[in-house]
């Protein structure tokens, strides 16, 4: 008998014992019921949260092909408990060595609709393939053959349509049918396929496959390295060899502050969010969040948004390649400052803060997931490919569908993206540069409890991730944290954004009232999934955002 037959040996003796002891203190919260399954049969193994976190990310890539994948990055945000060391695994994309500032615009200057949004021009080198292998290679405990084998057997198998995925491939349906590389994997004959229908990917089993088997070369080098870039050259994209060649993933140290007594640890450059929740949470220092009526919470948090968000797009870009003035955006005392302008009784006009004028973008995929083990090594993670399908492109013969994260560079400046965000320099493209990101992989910490979150929805992120710390301040559990009705305000478009459950009409009146514009959408957003650990009784709740799909799991 191998050790891994003696593994799952114990496993099943594991099981008849009872999995809330032998597993006592693990959570898992996910987008997907099978990514969920994924993680807990590593933890079920012997693995540990970051065995967990390989798995799901595989698994996320292949049943949730919309929102993440091999083909995209993401942010890993890791605790190893053995250690007290927080880090956060950068997987972010990188702009090809071809790519250049002004790849966007025509002779005029101007933007050109949709290159940086469909086809194989508007993808970057993708990450995450890169950081699975270094994830279980530095921090986990499996093989990455088996940490990989549930994506390879879904994609192998297939997995069944839910109508979620259904109503993503109508909604991009128009993108997929423009390449039939991609139109034979999500449309059925071209037809939307039916919910329950099983949905195989013989190719990208192939390429997890060859992960599997050969690591970090079985993606960056040799026949799919080949055929990827090949794909890509025949549809008129820019990536070459060399951009595989030189793909790394990079260790940053996470963005850690104080609010009142909490500890939070969050997504460090590339992505914004960690410092953008930095300045707002500094400024919100100021009130006394839990005693304001719900008009006056909405008014400061959309102050406070309005001002770091300005920041973002002023200062925010790749540290590889840009300074940027982290101490001092992070600072208390830099949120004193920016705090002395804000008005209870009236609105700020965000052109008062910086005098550039843009439409709002919709849209916004990506996926998060939280685990912590019983150990309490915990894992937040953000991962996509951008847009919902990305570019829509999946070079033929790989299975792999491209992310078309190049629109999240700024690509004039001043000029909005698909989510609305506008950029500075600090952000615009440059060869092997990493576009800035909103992905907000946290920890929140207080003297009772730890929480695990994070959320897809472009530029929506940050502001999600801060009135889920708001909601932990009060004392909520996970469930209240996932639930919670959002609102957003992003610097530009100058306007509060509601989800269609907004708030009754007297506050919207007081909103008003001061000098806010807002608009309430038809829709809800985000799928927030979170875990929280009780420190004193070392029990675990896991919950799923009710607006997706996700599963949660607990252990105690
Ligand atoms: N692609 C969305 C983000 O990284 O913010």
């Amino acid at each position: 008998m191998n050790s891994w037959n003696l593994k799952i040996l114990s496993f099943a003796v594991i099981l008849m014992i009872g999995t809330s002891k032998a597993f006592a203190g693990a959570g898992i919260a996910t987008a997907h019921s099978l990514a969920t399954e994924a993680g807990i049969s590593m933890l079920q193994m012997g693995g540990n949260a970051f065995d967990a976190a390989v798995a799901i990310s595989s698994t996320l890539a292949v049943v949730e092909p919309g929102s993440s994948g091999m083909g995209g990055g993401g942010f890993w945000l890791l605790y190893d408990a053995a250690k007290r060391q927080s880090i956060m695994l950068d997987g972010r994309e990188k702009a090809p060595l071809q790519a250049s500032r002004d790849m966007y615009l025509d002779d005029k200057g101007d933007v050109i609709a949709n290159l940086s949004i469909d086809g194989p021009l508007s993808a970057g080198i993708p990450g995450q393939p890169a950081a699975l292998v270094w994830l279980a290679e530095n921090y986990g405990s499996l093989p990455l053959s088996v940490l990989l084998e549930p994506s390879i057997n879904a994609a192998q198998r297939g997995f069944a349509v839910s109508n979620g995925v259904q109503s993503k491939i109508k909604w991009r349906k128009d993108q997929l049918k423009n390449y039939p590389s991609t139109a034979e994997i999500f449309l059925n004959g071209g037809n939307i396929p039916e919910v329950g229908e099983l949905l195989v990917q013989e190719d990208l089993a192939n390429v997890l496959q060859a992960l599997a088997e050969r690591g970090h070369d079985g993606f960056y080098s040799g026949p799919v390295a080949e055929t990827l870039v090949k794909g890509v050259q025949e549809a008129g994209g820019i990536w070459t060899i060399e951009d595989f060649n030189q793909y790394e993933v990079a260790v940053r140290v996470p963005v850690t502050f104080t609010y009142r007594n909490m500890k939070i640890t969050a997504a460090a450059l590339p992505s914004s969010g960690g410092i953008v929740l930095a300045e707002a949470l500094n400024i919100l220092e100021y009130y006394d969040i839990t005693k304001l009526d719900e008009a006056d919470l909405i008014h400061v948090v959309v102050e406070a948004a309005r001002r770091a968000y300005r920041d973002r797009a002023e200062y925010l870009g790749d540290p590889d390649f840009v300074s940027v003035p982290v101490d001092m955006l992070v600072s208390k005392n830099y949120a004193s400052g920016l705090n002395q302008s804000i008005r209870m009784d009236s609105a700020t006009k965000s052109d008062d803060l910086a005098p550039i004028t843009v439409t709002t973008g919709e849209g916004g995929n990506t996926t998060h997931f939280s685990v912590i083990d019983s150990n309490n090594n915990m894992v937040a993670a953000t991962l996509s490919i951008n847009y919902l399908f990305g570019s829509g492109f999946i070079p033929p013969n790989t299975g792999v569908l491209l992310n078309n994260e190049m629109d999240d560079f700024s690509l004039r400046p001043g000029s909005p993206n698909i989510y609305g965000l506008v950029g500075s320099d600090a952000n615009s493209i440059e060869a092997g540069k990493r576009m800035l990101s909103s992905m907000t992989p946290t920890f929140i910490e207080d003297d009772q409890r730890i929480a695990i979150l994070g959320a897809p929805g472009g530029s929506r992120i940050i502001t999600m991730v801060l009135l889920g710390i708001l909601e932990f301040e009060k004392g909520a559990d996970a469930n209240s944290i996932v639930s919670r009705p959002r609102f957003h305000h992003q610097y530009l478009p100058d306007v509060i954004q509601f989800e269609k459950n907004a708030p009754n009409a007297d506050v919207l009146s007081a909103l008003e009232s001061r000098g806010h514009q807002f608009k309430i959408l038809d829709r809800t957003w985000g799928n927030m999934q979170t875990v929280i650990f009780e420190k004193s009784s070392g029990t675990v709740s896991a919950a799923s955002d009710p607006r997706g799909q996700g599963t949660s799991w607990q252990a105690n």
